[in-house]
């Protein structure tokens, strides 16, 4: 690859936010933080009760839980737009210990209900003023949660016999990555939301189909369906179908239904990156699973024709999987009813079928198991594509070079003739994680050694920054070559030369999950998520005990640790990462 990087990576070698209530130390940069879970959405809202005894309709009123994927949506023109905007951002689970009082030992409907206000997406304006960026009233100020009205578009339509359920079509849930259209709209993408539904029906099994997406009996041991018939499987079979898709939400119209847009396919989707290429837009997607699949969304035109006679880019298109072949090329194959194996004969009905069943509509056309695909980047000039592989078991094919792959890796990948709309690519492996000290192949060091790529995200400049989710069950364990690199972090890269370099380093059991800059690149916004979680090095939060593991950032002795957004400034207010 040529050198296209006009900017030094950051000269910062590591912000630390630490345990201890001491300040960032990096020279030259200030951090600082900003809409913590709880957080009112209004100056006159609930306030936040570091008891956790906010009630459900409270919640809903408040700053959600667990930050994860995020955007800033600039207001006004110019310079204006990099003091004030919207900042719209996703929550992706809800900590079941630290969201009530008393844990969940016992699950009520005000619990269930309390956790579904605490998911969803957060619509906030802020700006900049004296004392850093502050929320504001504002009218756009808004949450979008597990109980939201929601509308269905594309090929699965409302009408659907395979989305009717006992109840209306709201919410959204497990929103991690997510995308921003050319016009304007948010895309949230909801990616483990298999884990929500159960039944205590001991008859029941699942389907074919309900098996492959990881549908069971006890999900991830929520226990919602035990207090909330919404989420029984057995009951209720036809829910969990409303779930997997990607959402576009307008940010600036607060009274707008969030719509699911289902030409997108129905997996658990990581994000939905979205890049322009002969004026169709083009939305990368991964399925993060272990041994699943990236997918593309090609547009049939040129998005603003569709826009012209009304139609959503995001309904008219073709949705493809990626197969990777050991010789550095690859293909996307088209999941299109009546294409390739996906005909009435083998058994698909239809196109809402083949999206109904996404994943294994992948399995038939045979696109090539991945080792859990995360995010996805495009580069702002060279439109090359990098992607996040957190770890996994090491898949047949040698774009999943370590079996197993602990560490995981970032792939990258050019389309033919660099346009993103084309069926054929030529890849290669960027970086491969981990630490040299237990994988001689890992060309890494001290400054920059890292696992579990996760978030990734190219700033204006071409700078690539990556974000690490090391599992609390095997982070900082020397028994699992997790000791030396310590807590989760966030990286730059130059893609050009792939030299990388730490920048800052989270608290005890959080992840670094979503980053974004103003216009300008001077305040770049990164989000904190599931400090002082359970982690099998440090320890396990109790109702008793909700700072066991960490009390970041508020280290209130009565408090309890919270996922929140942190503002990176240089102190001379340059741009970020020179
Ligand atoms: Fe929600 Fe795959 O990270
Ligand atoms: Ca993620
Ligand atoms: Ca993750």
């Amino acid at each position: 690859m040529r050198r296209d990087l006009h900017r030094p990576l950051p000269s910062c070698p590591i912000a630390r936010f630490t345990d201890d209530r001491r300040r960032p130390h990096c020279d030259g940069y200030t951090a600082q933080v900003l809409i913590p879970w709880g957080t009112p959405l209004r100056s006159d809202g609930p306030v936040w009760k570091q008891d956790a005894s906010n009630t459900a309709a409270e919640q809903a009123q408040q700053v959600g839980m667990h930050h994860d994927g995020m955007h800033y949506f600039p207001i006004g023109h110019g310079p204006h737009g990099n003091r004030r905007g919207l900042l719209v951002l996703n929550h992706e689970y809800a900590d079941r210990i630290l969201l009530y009082a008393d844990g969940d030992a016992e699950i009520t409907p005000e619990k269930v209900n309390k956790a579904l206000a605490a998911h969803g997406v957060t619509v906030v304006e802020i700006a900049r003023g004296k004392d850093g960026w502050q929320r504001v009233d504002s009218r756009y100020n808004r949450r979008i949660t597990g109980t939201t009205p929601m509308r269905f578009s594309g090929p699965v339509s409302a009408t659907h016999p395979k989305l009717q359920a006992n109840n209306p079509p709201m919410g959204t849930l497990n929103n991690c990555s997510h995308g921003v259209t050319p016009w304007g709209t948010y895309l949230a993408c909801e990616e483990n939301w298999n884990s929500y539904f159960g039944t205590q029906d001991l008859s029941w099994t699942p389907t074919a189909e309900q098996a492959r997406y990881g549908i069971n009996r006890e999900g991830f041991g929520y226990r919602w369906h035990v207090a909330d018939p919404r989420f029984d499987t057995a009951a209720n079979p036809n829910e969990a179908n409303r779930f997997g898709w990607v959402i576009e939400i307008d940010p600036f119209n607060p009274a707008s239904t969030p719509v699911k847009r289902t030409a997108l396919g129905r997996i658990k989707h990581e994000g939905a990156t979205v890049t322009e290429s002969r004026g169709r837009i083009v939305v990368y997607t991964g399925d993060d699973q272990d041994g699943d699949y990236i997918y593309k969304f090609v547009g049939k035109a040129p998005w603003k024709a569709l826009k012209a006679v009304g139609k959503s880019p995001l309904d008219h298109g073709t949705l493809y999987v990626a197969r990777f072949d050991d010789d550095g090329t690859g293909r996307w194959l088209p999941l299109v009813h009546g294409q390739g194996p996906l005909t009435k004969t083998n058994g698909w009905a239809d196109q809402a079928d083949v999206l109904l069943r996404t994943r294994q509509a992948a399995d038939a056309v045979g696109a090539t198991r991945m080792d859990r695909p995360e995010w996805i980047a495009v580069h702002p000039r060279t439109q090359d594509v990098f992607a996040t592989l957190t770890n996994g078991s090491g898949w047949p094919g040698a774009v999943n070079p370590r079996k197993p792959n602990p560490y995981g890796h970032i792939i990258h990948w050019r389309e033919d003739g660099g346009d993103n709309t084309a069926t054929t690519f030529r890849w290669d492996v960027f970086v491969l994680a981990g630490d040299p000290a237990y994988d001689a192949t890992v060309k890494l060091d001290d400054s920059d050694i890292f696992g579990s790529p996760d978030g990734l995200w190219f700033d204006g400049d071409g700078r690539l920054w990556i974000q690490t989710d090391i599992s609390n069950s095997v982070q900082n364990r020397a028994d699992r070559g997790y000791d030396r690199i310590g807590n989760n972090q966030m990286l730059a890269a130059d893609p050009a030369t792939g030299e990388i370099r730490r920048f800052l380093v989270g608290p005890r059991g959080a992840e670094i999950t979503g980053v974004i800059t103003t216009p300008d690149q001077r305040t770049m916004f990164v989000n904190v998520q599931h400090p002082g979680e359970a982690t099998n090095a440090w320890g396990t939060p109790t109702p008793a005990n909700p700072r066991a593991v960490s009390n970041w950032p508020d280290f209130d002795p009565a408090g309890r640790p919270r996922s929140a957004t942190v503002v990176v400034r240089k102190t001379d207010g340059g741009v970020i990462g020179t």
